[in-house]
């Protein structure tokens, strides 16, 4: 029970890898605020699978790219648990539209959600972090933001690389009281990927020498190993979780 009595929100927590964090975290003990933009429905029944685990959970609709949301996330959180011990930045949105195609509405929207929204959410959770002892913060960025492979995804590219030097730049002026880190996974089983064309996955499937996609279970390991006491010197790093692609 490596989490016991932490709060911890989780953001788009709905699906896929959130989803398998938030569950992750809740199995060591955890209270969890599960969020999602859209599909509320579907986080109320995360909500009660936690519960059935005999931890506390609340469902938080909030789009993370909105400012008034993200406050009132912060103030439905406080109200609820008193205090929050981890943030996991992990919403996140990908458009794959060939470059020359993509438009101005989709580059706003891709960063407003995957990097200002994580900046956003860090402002208005390190208020009420700041007295709580091993306070972490992990953000979810990808391997597309370290070493950009698709010109379809010029603006997720970007707004991850963003997601790495908002990291760097926060666990500076945060320490030592909060550590910052970034996991950047490969490809991983979910949703986002479900439109690829078959022949376009067996090509990067050949490329990653464990020759599988990731399962969100595996992502969500490295968030916990961030989070918890046997990280407690590390700060501003990334940690590729790729399966050794190529
Ligand atoms: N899967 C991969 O291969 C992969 C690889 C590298 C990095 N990542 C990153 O990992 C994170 C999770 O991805 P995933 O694969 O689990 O995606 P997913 O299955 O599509 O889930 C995305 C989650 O984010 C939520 N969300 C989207 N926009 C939001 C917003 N504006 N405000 C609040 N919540 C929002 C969605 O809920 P609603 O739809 O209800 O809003 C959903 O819960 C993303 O940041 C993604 O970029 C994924």
């Amino acid at each position: 029970m490596r989490f016991k009595n932490k709060v911890v929100l989780v953001t788009g927590s709905s699906r896929g890898i959130g989803k398998a964090t938030a569950l992750a975290f809740a199995r060591e003990g955890a209270s969890i605020i599960v969020n999602c933009d859209k599909e509320i429905a579907v986080v109320d029944a995360v909500v009660k699978e936690i519960k059935d685990m005999g931890v506390d959970a609340i469902a938080i609709q909030a789009d993370v790219a909105d400012e008034s949301d993200v406050q009132r996330m912060l103030e439905e959180t406080i109200k609820h648990f008193g205090g929050i011990d981890i943030l996991v930045n992990n919403a996140g949105i990908v458009f794959d539209v060939p470059i020359l195609e993509k438009t101005v509405e989709q580059w706003e929207r891709t960063l407003k959600v995957n990097l200002i929204g994580t900046f956003l959410c860090i402002k208005y959770t390190v208020p009420h972090m700041k007295d709580r002892l091993g306070a972490s913060i992990v953000n979810i960025s990808s391997t597309n933001g370290i070493d950009s492979i698709s010109p379809e995804s010029a603006d997720y590219d970007t707004s991850k690389a963003g997601v790495i030097s908002l990291t760097k730049n926060f666990a500076q002026s945060l320490a030592p009281h909060i550590r910052v880190n970034t996991v950047a996974p490969g490809w991983i089983d979910t949703d986002i990927n479900k439109d690829l064309p078959k022949d376009y996955v067996e090509g990067e499937t050949a490329q990653i020498a464990l020759k599988r996609f990731g399962r969100p279970e595996e992502i969500a390991k490295a968030v916990l190993f961030l989070c918890s006491e046997d990280a407690n010197f590390i700060t501003g790093s990334t940690l590729v979780v790729d399966g050794g692609y190529q």
